[in-house]
């Protein structure tokens, strides 16, 4: 029995140790932790349950029988984060740099099947160097197995992808389909193919970093939604995005602990929109007035800052908060904005997580560059995302709601809820300006008053409040209080919409 007992110490220090000390060393000089480490620094102390610890490869190739790892170069299994149960694999660059065989897949898969059946997040840590090249179409099958998994567990689990270290070809595209993308600055780098294809291919030359790395796919690409300093900075930051998610789609939300008051008023809004309507302001800094204990966790931070998307919560409701941001591009929607907005409207329905939007939106950002990119299909995209969701949905408009934008902006025509505004709003088929321009175009004379008429009849809600298109005007200073008011009272809000295989939102 003893003896027995030693084995299995003597088994488990050896799957422990990965590719060896000299790969853990180095992995260690290069700023990464290994694939354990991450682990432990990523999960409730003690709370790490491994699974197929002792699994190894069964390829015989390139002379593959003689080399083997415990475990096969990727660590999987549950663990508990913020007391919530979470399962995770994270892949071993000590073992032939985490490159993916048959086995490592199978582990992978298993506890995918393992997270998918018992409902809870999926958590992926990647540090490889793609397809294991020895076991040829083994490697590929066993990715396609992964992707597959990834597309069945979508809206059902949150699934989560932290790059830390290369992810290129094939791999990158479990992580693109799960819901976040955490990237390390400076260790970690995604792409399809390589500085070196690319040189051969079509003569560009470019590093990896700005190829692929954190900063590239935070601002220009939008393929990741966070960006980190380093991996403790990003292991934090997925226990604070796990704080707002559920467990999965089918779970009630808990309360978010708080104790900032529902009623109190917010005396900084009173006179924070700027009155020339031209003059932009931080939509930020209206958000962390009205959300509890001003924390605000932004998704998608450094992409498309017209638009901000991120989580909060409201006397303790956990919310998606989707909001123009009139200091960036004035606000308004353009290509990368409407995209960003669209995949984080469809989270947060996917994950029954109310969504309040706040609109100061011009309209669509005019030009041949937008056009010829097809902003007419991705503008649709979160047109189509707001229209098809059903958790409650709350719009204030604090300014500007023009044209098309008006529209989209999550309107009461696509079934917002409740519909706000200011008395600083403005809701009409276009600025004054643009609009005499037009109408007026034979009496450009007497332009000015023109303007002045326009705006004294379109340039505030009444209007619309007039056709019930608005719910309520409020005053900026009980922002907080209407929104938990209405938070409250949705909060029992079920619809039935038409049986359909699945919708085809224009891609
Ligand atoms: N298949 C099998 N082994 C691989 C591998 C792969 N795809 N990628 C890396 N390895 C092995 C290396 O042979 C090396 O083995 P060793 O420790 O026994 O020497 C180990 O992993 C570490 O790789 P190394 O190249 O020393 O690390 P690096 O940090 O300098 O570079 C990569 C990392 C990923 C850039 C580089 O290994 C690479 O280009 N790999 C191939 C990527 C690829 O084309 N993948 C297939 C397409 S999906």
């Amino acid at each position: 029995n003893e003896q027995r007992r030693e084995q299995l110490a003597t088994f488990s220090r050896e799957a422990e140790l990965g590719g060896g000390t000299e790969r853990i060393n180095k992995q260690h000089e290069q700023g990464k932790y290994t694939a354990r480490e991450r682990i432990s620094k990523l999960v409730d102390p003690d709370s790490f349950i491994e699974f197929d610890k002792f699994v190894v490869h069964r390829s015989h190739n390139f002379g593959m029988e003689k080399q083997k790892y415990l475990g096969d170069g990727v660590v999987t299994g549950i663990a508990k984060i913020n007391g919530q149960q979470v399962a995770l694999f994270s892949q071993d660059f000590t073992c032939w740099g985490g490159a993916l065989g048959a086995a490592h897949a199978q582990k992978i898969c298993k506890v995918m099947d393992f997270a998918l059946a018992n409902k809870i997040p999926m958590i992926g840590i990647n540090d490889s160097g793609g397809a294991r090249i020895q076991e040829g179409v083994d490697a590929l099958a066993g990715y396609a197995e992964i992707f597959y998994r990834n597309v069945q567990a979508s809206g059902v689990i949150p699934q989560i992808s932290l790059i830390m270290g290369p992810c290129a070809g094939g791999a990158v595209y479990s992580p693109a389909m799960t819901d976040f993308i955490f990237m390390v600055d400076k260790t970690s780098y995604m792409f399809v193919t390589g500085p070196d294809v690319i040189k051969t291919v079509t003569h560009e030359e470019v590093t990896k970093d700005a190829l692929g790395g954190a900063h590239t796919h935070n601002e220009k690409s939008g393929v990741a939604h966070f960006r980190c300093d380093d991996e403790d900075d990003c292991f934090e930051r997925v226990r604070e995005l796990m704080a707002f998610i559920p467990a999965c789609n089918q779970i009630k939300h808990t309360a978010k602990l708080t104790t900032d008051s529902v009623t109190r008023t917010n005396n900084k809004l009173k006179n924070f929109i700027p009155d020339n309507s031209k003059k932009p302001y931080d939509m930020h800094e209206l958000i962390l007035e009205v959300i509890d204990d001003q924390h605000f966790l932004e998704v998608h931070a450094d992409f498309a800052k017209n638009i901000l998307t991120g989580f909060a919560s409201i006397g303790g409701i956990k919310v998606g908060i989707v909001a123009n941001q009139p200091n960036f591009l004035a606000g308004c929607l353009d290509i990368d904005s409407s995209v960003k907005a669209a995949r984080f409207v469809r989270f947060c329905d996917a994950f029954n997580i109310p969504i309040i939007t706040l609109v100061d939106v011009p309209g669509f950002l005019p030009g041949t560059v937008q056009e010829y990119g097809g902003i007419i299909r991705h503008g649709a995209k979160l047109l189509y995302a707001y229209s098809e969701a059903t958790v409650p949905l709350i719009t204030l408009i604090t300014r500007k709601a023009y044209g098309g934008a008006y529209d989209v902006m999550a309107s009461k025509h696509i079934r917002a809820d409740i519909n706000l505004s200011y008395p600083t709003a403005e809701i009409a088929v276009m600025g004054a300006d643009g609009a005499v321009n037009i109408i007026f175009r034979n009496d450009m004379a007497n332009k000015a008053k023109h303007v002045e008429n326009y705006e004294n009849n379109f340039a505030n809600p009444y209007r619309a409040a007039e056709l019930g298109y608005l719910d309520e005007i409020i005053n900026p200073e009980i922002t907080r209080q209407r929104l938990y008011q209405y938070l409250k009272a949705l909060e029992h809000k079920k619809v039935n919409r038409p049986e359909r295989k699945h919708g085809n939102i224009p891609l």
